[in-house]
């Protein structure tokens, strides 16, 4: 774990140098509070990561695996927006401490920082380098928006939560190794499995958010617990719990949806998914994407030894508590 742990903190580092004027304060101090939070810099490490498979020094993609994180963190900005999220990282939201209008645009600001930093790679990577990035970036608005138009739909199935969770998340964790892929000149083929492990592993992590959404411990979870239960989201919890609910408890559920007592709503929800089996079945789906994950990672053609530290870091995060 100690490599994981000492790129953590090379990227942490690194973001910390962004350059960000002091002026206007309004829109570059939400920045600076927003990027030193913390966070796990998951998605930045999978690209460091994508490049060491193929043989590159880690060195060469890092503003990639920067451009990265950053535009990831813009994504959570505009998220707690959308999910009317009073936490992040265990600190106020952006939305929270200042304002909507404020997170909005310190939002923007670190999406064209994204692209600055991706810019700054060997230009004759650029082209695959951002088609990738504005294809996933497009993807990533399209799960948002889907995630979004769910919550007042009650008829989701599992196959549109799939592809939501896909869009919103997987794609970008695909895109992270792709890009070190990219970086290293990997081939057309190794880099198409190593975005389908990045998918399935993002999927598998979507899973599992949701799952700690509701059953996390809020202090190490660091958001707020049953956010997605108060918002009516469709996560898969609540597709699972839903078809695996008798009548009777099927109609508490309904009930619980226009419930305004959200203490109440929140600690029923959790027992009645534990109690038809949901919490249980949402744990083998996970597992079911992860072994799909190492499928298309074994399919890469580089030694085993190679792909420890992925394997590594896809085991951490199906464990994880934040
Ligand atoms: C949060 O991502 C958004 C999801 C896709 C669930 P992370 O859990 O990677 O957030 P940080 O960056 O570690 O805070
Ligand atoms: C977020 O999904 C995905 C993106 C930020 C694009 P969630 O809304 O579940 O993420 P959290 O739980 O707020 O981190
Ligand atoms: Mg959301
Ligand atoms: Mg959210
Ligand atoms: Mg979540």
């Amino acid at each position: 774990m100690k490599k994981l742990e000492e790129l953590t903190h090379l990227l942490s580092n690194e973001l910390s140098f962004i350059d960000l004027p002091a002026s206007p304060s309004n829109l570059y101090d939400p920045l600076r509070y927003f990027l030193t939070l913390g966070g796990k810099r998951i998605r930045p490490i999978l690209t460091l990561l994508g490049a060491e498979l193929f043989n590159a020094k880690a060195d060469k993609a890092i503003p990639a695996a920067l451009a990265v994180e950053v535009f990831h963190n813009f994504t959570l900005i505009h998220d707690d927006i959308m999910d009317e999220a009073p936490l992040r990282r265990n600190k106020a939201t952006v939305h929270h401490k200042w304002n909507q209008n404020i997170a909005i645009l310190s939002g923007d600001v670190l999406f064209v920082k994204a692209y600055q930093l991706i810019a700054k790679q060997d230009p004759k990577h650029l082209p695959d380098l951002i088609q990738l990035f504005n294809k996933t970036a497009i993807e990533v608005c399209e799960g948002q928006q889907m995630d979004m138009d769910f919550e007042s739909r009650e008829d989701v199935s599992i196959a549109e939560y799939i592809e939501m969770i896909r869009l919103k998340t997987s794609v970008l964790l695909g895109c992270a190794l792709e890009l070190g892929a990219i970086v290293a000149n990997a081939s057309e083929n190794d880099r198409k499995h190593l975005y389908d492990f990045g998918q399935h592993i993002g999927i598998a992590f979507q899973i599992q958010d949701d799952i700690l959404d509701l059953y996390a411990d809020p202090e190490k979870f660091g958001k707020q617990v049953g956010g997605d239960v108060i918002a009516n989201k469709k996560t898969l919890l609540n597709i699972k719990g839903f078809s695996l609910a008798n009548e009777e408890q099927k109609t508490e559920l309904k009930n619980l949806y226009n419930s305004s007592d959200f203490n109440h709503k929140v600690a029923r929800t959790r027992e009645l998914y534990i109690l038809v089996g949901a919490r249980t079945s949402c744990e083998e789906e996970m597992q079911k994407h992860y072994s799909q994950a190492m499928k298309a990672l074994a399919e890469i053609s580089v030694d085993e030894g190679r792909k420890s530290d992925l394997i590594q870091l896809a085991d951490s995060l199906m464990v994880r508590i934040s």
